[in-house]
């Protein structure tokens, strides 16, 4: 194909995107992500433990700085090209992994001049496609950084070289296996609402695969899927929940696979082992999250370092 170069994308700086939020963005996504009536940390802004879900800004590339809803095809047609790579196809593209690592707490209100500092930091191709790893640095107005995260994609069916092609320059710390000897020592439930992709939208994400169900069915999935992404807020709730004391600033790294769907109403179940300490006096965890009745894995490989809780402190 021409002008394909994987090596050249690898490492490529993309343009800053400007972002903003304030203390009514925080308050929808915590709902989006399934915060409960009594999550006064995460739902009541007037509380004295209220404070911004550390997970917040997995969704600032889609928002940018709109406080409308954001036109989800016009976003996807206007992307621009990494140079080197082959043009992907946005209706076989799969979210294959996310992490965030939280370097400030985040303020409540953005206020101007606060923004995305993406680059490529990975292509690798194999006989089903072409995974495309990106960086994420999140910056207040004066380039401090605030949080760190990678995420990859997976184009099904991209094979511009037919190699197995693979550069990767940086990338989040991996899970460390799932202790095989011990029971869990969390597992926590939870349930999505029939609404909950209706819900998570309005953080950003606006694509109609999560709205309108023809999308779903003419994709293989049988009817709406939720955001993965929102699964992945769940799955964050439950740690901050269970070994955090439910305060959001416990949580200072957080990574998952997504591996499997959620429809909006399942029931999740996370199972946590703790797996030793990790970074600046955190502990180390490794889970992962399945659909309840059906036992499915939907994500995997999950890690987090998180403050934990120490009891008699309450
Ligand atoms: C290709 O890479 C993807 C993403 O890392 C992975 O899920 C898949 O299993 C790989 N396929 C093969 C055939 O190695
Ligand atoms: C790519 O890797 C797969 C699995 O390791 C191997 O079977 C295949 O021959 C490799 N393809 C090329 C073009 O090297
Ligand atoms: C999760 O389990 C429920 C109950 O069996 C099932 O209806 C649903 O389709 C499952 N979700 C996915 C995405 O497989």
């Amino acid at each position: 194909m021409s002008g394909v170069d994987l090596a050249k994308a690898v490492g490529y700086q993309q343009e800053d995107k400007p972002v903003a939020w304030n203390q009514r963005d925080l308050l929808v996504y915590a709902v989006g992500i399934g915060a409960k009536k009594d999550d006064f940390s995460l739902v009541n802004e007037l509380d004295k433990a209220w404070a911004p879900f550390p997970t917040y800004p997995v969704v600032l590339g889609f928002k940018g700085t709109t406080q409308d809803v954001v036109d989800f095809r016009q976003l996807m047609a206007g992307g621009k090209l990494t140079p080197g790579l082959p043009k992907l196809n946005p209706d076989r593209v799969v979210h294959a992994s996310q992490s965030i690592e939280i370097l400030k707490p985040l303020p409540a209100v953005s206020g101007p001049g606060w923004k995305l500092k993406k680059r490529n930091t990975g292509v690798t191709e194999n006989k089903t496609g072409l995974l495309v790893e990106e960086e994420t640095i999140l910056v207040d107005p004066q380039g401090t950084p605030y949080a760190k995260l990678y995420s990859a994609a997976f184009n099904l069916g991209a094979r511009p070289t037919g190699t197995n092609f693979s550069k990767r320059i940086a990338g989040p710390p991996q899970a460390k296996p799932v202790p095989k000897d011990r029971k869990p020592d969390w597992v926590i439930r939870d349930q999505t609402t029939p609404e909950q992709a209706v819900l998570y939208r309005l953080s950003g994400d606006y694509n109609m695969l999560h709205i309108d169900p023809s999308i779903g069915q003419a994709s293989g999935f049988g009817g709406v899927i939720l955001h993965g992404l929102a699964t992945y807020g769940f799955a964050a709730r439950a740690l901050v929940s269970a070994i955090g004391g439910n305060d959001p600033r416990s949580l200072r790294f957080y990574a998952v696979r997504f591996t499997a769907p959620v429809k909006p109403g399942d029931a999740l179940e996370t199972s946590v082992w703790e797996v030793g300490p990790g970074p600046d006096g955190t502990t180390e965890v490794t889970f992962v999250t399945k659909n309840v009745t059906t036992g499915k894995v939907c994500l995997g490989a999950g890690v987090a370092y998180i403050k934990k809780l120490e009891k008699g402190k309450l």
